[in-house]
């Protein structure tokens, strides 16, 4: 599959699912249990204004029978439609990263209320568990252009510490360069960008629908 754009090394694929998986994929967003990222730890790349993101259980697959595991023993067992994700989101990263050594992805549905956001950071960041590329994949059926909760990317990658309650440093690099790019968070459509580049999730209008998306990373452990 050709990617639809390609800006600052994220590369975007439209339509990326049959219509019946992504319908699939949609009702399971209906059904399953999620709870606030903050539930049992503040995991500070929300900010504190960030908003309250919901989060189910994920899904874990490793090389080489690639079987969906979820860490959850209560949760539902993983559709199909999200084991045709997980194999076309493989194939895609392969064939164009020529990355063929990774050994696990996985895969997290991710609920984001109107009026939330997520601050600016790197996956890769301080983070030592192998991961070399990410994905997020758009669930919700509509999006409008006035809604906000646009991806923001920045060209910036080098690695400047985190924080929490002063960001003067990242905010200085960020503003020094003061420009970048943004993609829409489509329906069916797929980014993959490089673990190392800086980016964010701008606010979502209070009118917003819910925005939701399955977030993901691929390792080489
Ligand atoms: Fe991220």
């Amino acid at each position: 599959m050709e990617p639809t754009f390609a800006l600052n090394e994220a590369k975007v694929f439209d339509d990326f699912l049959d219509p019946q998986t992504f319908e699939e994929l949609w009702e399971m967003m209906n059904v399953l249990q999620y709870q606030r990222t903050d539930a049992q730890n503040w995991l500070k790349v929300w900010t504190l204004a960030d908003g309250a993101i919901l989060r189910s259980s994920g899904w874990v697959a490793d090389a080489p029978v690639w079987k969906l595991k979820n860490a959850d023993p209560k949760a539902l067992p993983a559709p199909p439609a999200m084991t045709k994700l997980l194999e076309k989101v493989r194939k895609t990263f392969v064939h164009y990263s020529g990355d063929t050594k990774i050994n696990r992805v996985n895969l997290t549905p991710c609920v984001w209320p109107p009026k939330s956001s997520i601050s600016w950071h790197r996956d890769g960041g301080g983070i030592s568990d192998g991961r070399v590329g990410a994905f997020t994949f758009y669930v919700h059926k509509q999006w409008n252009c006035e809604w906000g909760g646009e991806l923001m990317l920045s060209n910036l990658d080098e690695e400047l510490g985190t924080v929490v309650f002063d960001n003067s440093i990242i905010s200085e690099k960020l503003m020094a360069a003061g420009n970048g790019a943004w993609i829409a968070p489509k329906p069916n459509r797929l980014v993959m960008n490089p673990s190392n580049l800086f980016h964010k999730v701008a606010k979502s209008t209070e009118a917003a629908a819910p925005r939701l998306s399955i977030q993901g990373f691929l390792m080489s452990t």
